[in-house]
């Protein structure tokens, strides 16, 4: 980590804050990222001086260059986490370091500076603890905050270079699942034409050039009745790696789970590193290995992979329930391991269980 860490907050209270019969209506009906709080965090940064200007502002539209390097050279990374409010009325994010360590790692990927940790938190406190009455009642289920820190480079230039100046952002939506209909499988496309990352690439960076450039994929899935991709390895096209916005488990009918190893081209995802800490508490066993896409049409074929999951944090745990490629179909199987893992995690996040691992932290 470089740069200061003793940034002040500044606050500028948006003068006319939606009223609570608003708040009630998006409430009753979020969807997913559709709906933003009254207020967001902005921290700039310039080359030799570091981070300056932090401040809680009201959200609105930001002022932008037409040169700005973000919008030619896609120099941006993201983060997804949630806020999640308990029965007692506190309101807590789920491993938040842990954001904070994969915005670090994706700015040194993208040549973007790093903000420490301290003040990637202090954002977080600061405008849910502002926005709280945003975050959903602990009774209306999955619904959380869904808090989205952002990265960009602001300079007005059109040189090909890391960006002098750069603005951090932090917005806030309230959210229901991510799926609209909620937990029910969904369908796989298996693209043979696209690859969403290689050695050396972007792959584990979360940026949104990423995900820019798995949207073409994306059509190509619906237009063949699928609503996620998986993506292969742009090697070999033989690996499985994940999906376009979700990391992949297999669950096989010895009580393991698999899932590819993160060696690059994959987004480490903090709910699949989540997972393989709560397996072994539920009695599986867990393995990080490569896993072919012929393993996977053979293991459905043979029984011997009895369920296939997708994890994130805006996806949680999401079964799989068919996989579809240029020529062929597989229906999979459904279980209940993924449904017992997704309840001990959403017990852990929305306070119902003990949290052992010192995973939740209060913002409010
Ligand atoms: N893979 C990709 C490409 C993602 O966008 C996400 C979502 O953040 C994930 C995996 C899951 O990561 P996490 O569990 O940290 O949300
Ligand atoms: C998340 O799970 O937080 C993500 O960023 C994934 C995105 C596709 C919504």
């Amino acid at each position: 980590m470089n740069d200061t860490t003793d940034l002040k907050f500044s606050t500028t209270l948006n003068p006319t804050p939606a009223t609570p019969e608003r708040r009630a209506q998006i409430h009753a009906q979020p969807g997913f990222g559709k709906f933003f709080t009254d207020h967001m965090v902005s921290i700039d940064w310039t080359h030799g001086e570091g981070w300056h200007d932090a401040g809680l502002i009201p959200y609105g539209p930001i002022q932008m260059d037409p040169a700005a390097a973000v919008l030619h050279y896609a120099q941006e990374i993201f983060e997804g986490l949630k806020a999640y409010r308990h029965a007692d009325g506190s309101v807590w994010s789920f491993r938040p370091e842990a954001n904070a360590a994969r915005l670090a790692r994706s700015a040194r990927r993208l040549a973007l500076p790093e903000l420490p940790e301290e003040d990637f938190l202090a954002s977080i406190d600061l405008l849910v603890k502002t926005d709280q009455a945003w975050v959903p009642d602990h009774a209306s289920g999955e619904s959380s905050l869904y808090l989205r820190p952002f990265m960009y480079a602001s300079e007005s230039f059109l040189g090909v270079r890391p960006s002098k100046t750069v603005r951090y952002l932090l917005i806030a939506s309230p959210v229901g699942p991510y799926f609209s209909g909620g937990v029910k499988p969904v369908s796989i496309w298996l693209s043979s034409t696209y690859t969403r990352a290689a050695l050396g690439g972007t792959g584990a960076a979360k940026c949104g050039g990423n995900y820019a450039a798995g949207l073409a994929a994306q059509l190509e899935a619906e237009a063949h009745g699928c609503e996620q991709v998986c993506f292969l390895d742009a090697a070999e096209h033989r690996w499985v790696e994940e999906l376009g916005g979700m990391n992949i488990y297999f669950v096989t009918k010895d009580g393991t789970l698999v899932t590819p190893t993160v060696s690059g081209t994959i987004l480490e995802g903090i709910t699949r590193s989540s997972i393989l800490t709560l397996a072994g508490e539920l009695g599986l066993k867990v393995e990080e290995r490569p896993i072919s896409i012929d393993e996977w049409r053979a293991g459905v074929a043979s029984g011997e992979i009895t369920e296939v999951f997708a994890c994130g944090t805006a996806a949680v745990i999401t079964p799989l329930g068919a996989l579809a490629w240029e020529g062929g179909e597989l229906e999979i199987p459904t279980g209940e391991v993924a449904m017992k893992i997704r309840q001990s995690l959403l017990d852990i996040q929305y306070g119902r269980a003990e949290d052992t691992h010192g995973w939740m932290r209060q913002l409010a």
